[in-house]
Formats: C-alpha cells, sequence, structure tokens
C-alpha cells in the first residue's frame, strides 16, 4: 500500500522514469528516494469542485484542501465555510471532527453558523446599537434583544470570490468578500480577505485582512463545531479543554458583558489545567444559568504578544488533540448549547444538544459599546490583520 501511494505522489513532482525510479527503490533505502519521497509527503493540494447553486442563482464552490498526512478540509464559497474537516485518529484513520450538512441547500435555510466565517461583527452587540463619531448606527436584532454575528445575511451567507495558492508545503484559499457601506447597518465599504492554508503537519491557519473607507467595527471569527470523537451521536462532554485564561468576561441573562472582568479561580471556568467539559457545566453557578452552558468568552492570557496558545481539546477515545493558537484577545467557547436536534446531520439522525463545541477566538463581545474592552474600531489607512491557528495532533 505503501509504495502504491507513494508512486502516486511522486507523479506531480517528476517524470515517470524517476518515478519509476522512486517505486523501486522504496523496495531499498537509496540516498535520492529519501529526498524524493520527502518532497512528495510534504505536498498539499487544493483542487476545486462546483458546489451549486444558491435559491437567488450564485454559482458556489468547493474547495478541498488536502495534505499526505490524513487531513482534508473542505471549504465552501458560500459564507467561507468549513463544511468538512477530516483528521486522523491515534490508529491514524481520517474522519469527520466538525459539524456540518450535506448540501448547500440546508446551509441556506436554518444554520447557527455551522463552520462559517462570521463579520463583520462576531458575537454580539447590546440592543443592536453603537455609536462611532457622536452617529449612532442600528443593526438588525437578530437575536432579541440583540444584534448576534453580523447580522441575518452577515459574512456567512453570503458568496465568497476564491483564489487558490499552493506552494509545495502548504495550499491556501484567499476568499474575498466587500461588504457595502451600511450593509447590515455598518458603516464603510469593507474589503475583507481569508486566506485558510492547510500545512503539511496537519494545521489549518486562519488569517483575516480587512481595510475600510470609512471609520467602521471589526471583529471577525469562525465557527467550526467541533467533535473530535467522530461520533456526531456522543456529546462533546467527555472532551478534555484548556483555556489559557485567569480571567473570564461575565455577561447579563441576554449574554452581554457586565463590563467586568472576573477571576476563574475555584469556578466552573477555570481551564487553566485540562477539565472535561462535562465535570462542571450542569454546576450551581449563575453565569452558566445564563449561558446555558458554556457560551462566554475568555480573556486569553499573554496579551499583545502576538500568536501564542489560546485554547486545546482533547478527545481520548480517539486520541485527538486540537490546540488554537491565535494574536486575539478572547477566546468565545460555546458548547453548542443550542443545538436541540432539529438539523440533519449528514449520515442520518440529528446534532442532538452538546454534540459539538466552538472556539471563536476574537474580541470581547459588545466592544463598540464597552470603553474599558480593547477596541474594535478599525480606521480607512488601517489594516485589520489578525490569525489562528487549528492545530491537530495525536496523543
Ligand atoms: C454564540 C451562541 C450562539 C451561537 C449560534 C455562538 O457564537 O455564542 O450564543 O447561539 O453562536 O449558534
Amino acid at each position: 500500500m505503501n509504495v502504491i501511494k507513494r508512486c502516486i505522489y511522486g507523479i506531480s513532482i517528476m517524470s515517470l522514469t524517476s518515478m519509476n525510479v522512486q517505486c523501486k527503490s522504496d523496495k531499498k533505502t537509496e540516498t535520492p528516494a529519501t529526498t524524493l519521497e520527502a518532497k512528495a509527503t510534504d505536498s498539499v493540494s487544493i483542487a476545486k469542485t462546483p458546489y451549486g447553486k444558491t435559491a437567488k442563482g450564485e454559482q458556489v464552490d468547493r474547495f478541498t484542501l488536502k495534505n499526505h498526512h490524513g487531513m482534508e478540509v473542505n471549504i465552501l464559497t458560500y459564507g467561507g465555510i468549513i463544511a468538512s474537516l477530516k483528521v486522523p485518529n491515534k490508529a491514524g484513520v481520517s474522519e469527520e471532527v466538525v459539524i456540518g450538512f450535506n448540501s448547500l441547500e440546508q446551509y441556506t435555510k436554518a444554520n447557527p453558523y455551522f463552520g462559517a466565517l462570521i463579520g463583520r461583527y462576531g458575537n454580539r452587540i447590546a440592543k443592536g446599537k453603537f455609536t462611532l463619531d457622536g452617529k449612532e448606527y442600528s443593526l438588525a436584532i437578530n437575536n432579541a434583544p440583540n444584534a448576534l454575528h453580523g447580522g441575518p445575511e452577515g459574512f456567512h451567507r453570503v458568496i465568497w470570490t476564491a483564489e487558490e495558492a499552493k506552494g509545495g508545503n502548504a495550499a491556501s484559499l484567499k476568499l474575498k468578500y466587500v461588504s457595502k457601506d451600511m450593509e447590515e447597518g455598518y458603516p464603510g465599504n469593507l474589503t475583507v480577505f481569508v486566506t485558510y492554508t492547510l500545512n503539511k503537519n496537519n494545521t489549518l491557519d486562519v488569517q483575516y485582512e480587512a481595510t475600510t473607507d470609512k471609520k467602521t467595527v471589526v471583529n471577525l471569527t469562525q465557527h467550526s463545531y467541533f467533535n473530535l470523537s467522530a461520533d456526531f451521536t456522543k456529546p462533546i462532554l467527555d472532551h478534555e479543554v484548556t483555556i489559557d485564561a485567569d480571567k473570564l468576561i461575565p455577561v447579563d441573562a441576554t449574554l452581554i458583558p457586565t463590563g467586568q472582568l472576573t477571576d476563574v479561580t475555584n469556578t466552573p471556568f477555570d481551564f487553566r489545567k485540562a477539565k472535561k467539559v462535562g465535570t462542571a457545566i450542569e454546576a450551581n453557578d449563575d453565569q452558566l444559568k445564563k449561558g446555558l452552558g458554556y457560551d462566554h468568552c475568555w480573556v486569553l492570557n499573554n496579551q499583545g504578544k502576538g500568536d501564542r496558545f489560546a485554547a486545546s481539546a482533547y478527545d481520548a477515545g480517539s486520541g485527538r488533540l486540537l490546540e488554537v493558537y491565535t494574536d486575539q484577545p478572547g477566546i468565545q467557547f460555546y458548547t453548542g448549547n443550542f443545538l436541540d436536534g432539529t438539523l440533519p446531520m449528514r449520515t442520518g439522525g440529528t446534532y442532538a444538544h452538546r454534540t459539538g463545541f466552538c472556539l471563536e477566538t476574537q474580541h470581547y463581545p459588545d466592544s463598540p459599546n464597552q470603553k474599558a474592552f480593547p477596541t474594535t474600531v478599525l480606521n480607512p489607512g488601517e489594516n485589520y490583520k489578525t490569525k489562528t491557528t487549528f492545530k491537530f495532533s495525536v496523543k
């Protein structure tokens, strides 16, 4: 099997003659073969397939990024959605680890942001209102009484244009969307690029860039729901989670920050040492009651130091470990509390309560109305630039 695989990899980088050399030399170790093999197994591919048309007749494509270490990611130009993400378990078997649907139609119907890019403002803005330079802006109230995730269409229901790039050890998909001045109520024409890069070493980088022609607010994130067990009938309560945060942003009953930052010590929100999600999720705790579980933004440690470790999740059964790195100040850990068994799984059945979790790197919720929080304002001439890495391995 190995011999066959290696020969197939070889096709892209070698002539037929040298490929034969590779195949033969696989049986015996020879220096040139090792070099060729290293090159071949490092390459990451990207391929495009038409995925369908929306009801409005817009063409949607699907891009498949694939490496030789069992990782495969499918991304749609609709919403920049990660529709599928396969990674190996400890036995080397590659399986699906994100919640998703099996048709475009389903994504265009009720979709609680499965796999989607979120913007222009990820998370909630209180009462859908904020003020910039004395002018008040009003957003759609799509999560009463607040605005959530950029509005009803946001960036998760729009078509992104796509450009592919392949550079040996990595393949990238650069998505672009221009959000018009006052679209979803936000000021300024905002040009957004999101680049997904799959590396040979099972990491998926998500790079966000944006510029505006008028003062606006921006907070972009990725909304994949993970279940590292690959068994989507199973709640994620056994996953062992770490969040590198000493502080939490407590919320009111409508999930808007109270404005304080509280210490996580001796609370169900202390994930500084790995802890099963289920350990304290049902604890008698005011914040857990408000979130109906975990649905909060943590204040990440080591702020202002660029990319650093933010969080991890480990599923002992499969051995899969997900580590999240980011330069963002916060991370929303959402335990799929609103999944209620109404949305269809890819293979039949429905997604039940807490069968997926999200780790959404971001600025703090409602920052435009919270003067003490780091700013989310973007001015003309400034570049919004941030990066999040999802790194998969087994242990
Ligand atoms: C929010 C949840 C919300 C979910 C949408 C999360 O980012 O924090 O409150 O229900 O997105 O499915």
